[in-house]
C-alpha cells in the first residue's frame, strides 16, 4: 500500500503522515527533509540556494546531512529548501531515492508536495491536506517558540504565504491537489480527529 500525503507547508501532514504509517504499520518518508538538506548542505557551503548548478550538486551529497540534525527544521533552512525545490534539476537527482521507499514491500507513506502527482500518481490512498494561512502560521509559531526560537508569528505568517505561492506557483512540480486526492482540512481538527478522518478515507478507499 502506498499513501501520497501532499499540503502546503504547517498544514500538519507530517504528524499526520507519521501517525498513518505507525497505524498501518508502513515505511515513512517525509520528503521536505531532503529539500531541507540540500538547503542545509548549501547553507553550510556558503552556497547561494537559488544558483542552480551548484543545487543540484548539493543534492548529490544529501546523505552527508544527518537526518536527525535540528537545524533541518530552522526556518532558515525551510525556505532554502523552498527555493532549491523549484529547482527541475534537484527535483529529478531526489525522485529515484523517494520512489524506492515508495516501494518496500511493507509499503509507505510519503509526504510532500507532489507525491499524488509527481512521485507515486498510482499511489492507493491520496491525501491533500491543508488549513488556513493562519491557523497554519499560529501552529508553527507555537512550535519554533517551544523550541526556545526568538521568531514572531507576523514574520511567520508572512513567511508561509511566500512560500505557499513559491510551490504553487513553480513550474517544475507545483503544489496542486491531484484530481484524485482527498481534501482533508485540518482548520478545526487536532491530530486525533484528523488521524480518525484519515483512517476512515484509507478504509472506505482500499476495502
Ligand atoms: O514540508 P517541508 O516544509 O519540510 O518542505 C520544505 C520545502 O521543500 C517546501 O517549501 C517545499 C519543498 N518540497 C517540495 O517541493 N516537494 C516535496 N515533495 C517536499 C517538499
Amino acid at each position: 500500500m502506498i499513501i501520497a500525503v501532499d499540503g502546503p507547508v504547517a498544514a500538519g501532514k507530517g504528524t499526520l503522515a507519521r501517525r498513518i504509517a505507525s497505524h498501518f504499520g508502513l515505511k515513512y518518508l517525509d520528503t521536505g527533509a531532503l529539500y531541507r538538506a540540500v538547503g542545509l548542505y548549501m547553507i553550510r557551503n556558503n552556497q547561494d540556494p537559488a544558483d542552480q548548478e551548484a543545487a543540484v550538486t548539493a543534492a548529490r551529497h544529501v546523505g552527508e546531512i544527518d537526518p536527525t540534525d535540528p537545524a533541518l527544521r530552522d526556518e532558515k533552512t525551510g525556505s532554502a529548501a523552498s527555493v532549491v525545490a523549484a529547482n527541475q534539476g534537484v527535483r529529478a537527482a531526489l525522485l529515484d531515492y523517494q520512489r524506492n521507499i515508495a516501494k518496500s514491500p511493507e509499503g509507505a507513506v510519503l509526504d510532500g508536495r507532489d507525491i499524488g502527482t509527481v512521485v507515486c500518481p498510482d499511489a492507493d490512498v491520496k491525501l491533500f491536506v491543508t488549513a488556513s494561512a493562519e491557523v497554519r502560521a499560529d501552529r508553527r509559531f507555537q512550535e519554533l517558540k517551544g523550541k526556545g526560537q526568538n521568531v514572531t508569528y507576523e514574520e511567520i505568517l508572512e513567511d508561509l504565504k511566500v512560500r505557499d505561492a513559491r510551490d504553487s506557483g513553480r513550474k517544475s512540480a507545483p503544489l496542486v491537489k491531484a484530481d484524485d486526492a482527498h481534501l482533508l482540512d485540518t482548520t478545526k481538527l487536532d491530530i486525533e480527529a484528523a488521524l480518525e478522518k484519515a483512517v476512515e478515507i484509507i478504509g472506505n478507499q482500499t476495502s
